[in-house]
């Protein structure tokens, strides 16, 4: 694998973000890359856990690699959301407990992957939104429904529409973060979790991460609805221009075409 560090030490599985220069922005091969690798976890005997997490001190994932916005079209940002949400989905219903290490910015498709894990666990410089609006899109990997689902529909649209960052105390508050501490103790902090958990029956485990996925399952129909409000801001003046800005580093103008 080309963008992802995966190794596995004391029954733990380590998956780390590997484009630090990108901030770990995900481009579609890291999206395949976390699906494999996900799919080994699956299978694994050995493994009874995972701790994923961003290289580097800066970010966790800086979000989708908005390089890859240039050539989309209306079509193929349907069939991006929805594979970003298959993948994500994988990661929701892994059968070991997952926990993102969020090391410092999750943003955008960063945000999405954290939502997707079943706990996470923040640094104190870990920033945390859904900025799609700055580019003329809305969230496209399930941030729409997960992030409403943590933290209430009130609070979720004001990020979300707002596109403000949420500090890991304002994550703590609203229950989007399990634990906020020091950069040196994010990991050890993830690991005496999963030693806890690691204690425990597999069986039960996993029906408990099984039955607790139950409880959203009534919401399918909302990743649908996700994938078409993404492909048709696709096709708007507005989402060129903030794409564009973006890559030129500059503010946006948008005009609501
Ligand atoms: N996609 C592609 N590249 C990204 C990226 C993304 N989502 N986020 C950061 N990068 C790249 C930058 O373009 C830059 O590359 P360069 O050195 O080749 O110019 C590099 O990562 C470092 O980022 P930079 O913006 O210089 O760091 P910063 O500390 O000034 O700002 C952020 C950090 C996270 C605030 C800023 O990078 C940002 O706003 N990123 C986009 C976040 C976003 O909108 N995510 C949702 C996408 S749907």
């Amino acid at each position: 694998m080309e963008n992802i560090l995966f190794e596995v030490r004391n029954e733990i599985a380590y998956v780390t973000i590997n484009r630090p220069d990108k901030l770990n922005a995900l481009n579609f091969e890291t999206l395949i890359e976390i699906k494999e690798v996900f799919l080994k976890i699956y299978e694994s005997k050995e493994i009874r856990g995972v701790i994923l997490t961003g290289s580097g001190e800066k970010a966790f994932v800086a979000g989708a690699d908005i390089t890859q916005f240039l050539t989309i079209t209306p079509e193929k940002g349907k069939s991006f959301s929805e594979q970003g949400q298959m993948v994500f989905q994988l990661i929701e219903d892994c059968p070991k407990p997952v926990i993102a290490a969020i090391n410092g910015y999750a943003l955008g498709g960063g945000c999405e992957l954290a939502l997707a894990c079943h706990m996470r666990v923040l640094s104190e410089n870990a920033q945390l939104g859904q900025p799609e609006v700055n580019l003329g899109i809305v969230p496209g990997y399930g941030g729409t429904q997960r992030l409403t689902h943590l933290v209430g529909r009130g609070k979720a649209l004001e990020w979300m529409i707002t596109a403000d960052m949420i500090s890991s105390k304002e994550a703590l508050n609203w229950g989007l973060a399990n634990h906020v501490v020091s950069q040196a103790e994010l990991i050890p902090t993830c690991e005496a979790i999963l030693k806890k958990v690691k204690s425990k029956s597999p069986v039960a485990v996993t029906e408990a991460i099984n039955a607790t996925n139950g409880y959203f399952l009534s919401h399918k129909h909302g990743y649908a609805l996700e994938a078409e409000a993404f492909s048709r801001c696709i096709n708007t003046k507005d989402f060129r221009e903030g794409v564009t800005a973006f890559l030129e580093k500059r503010k946006p103008n948008f005009t609501g075409e």
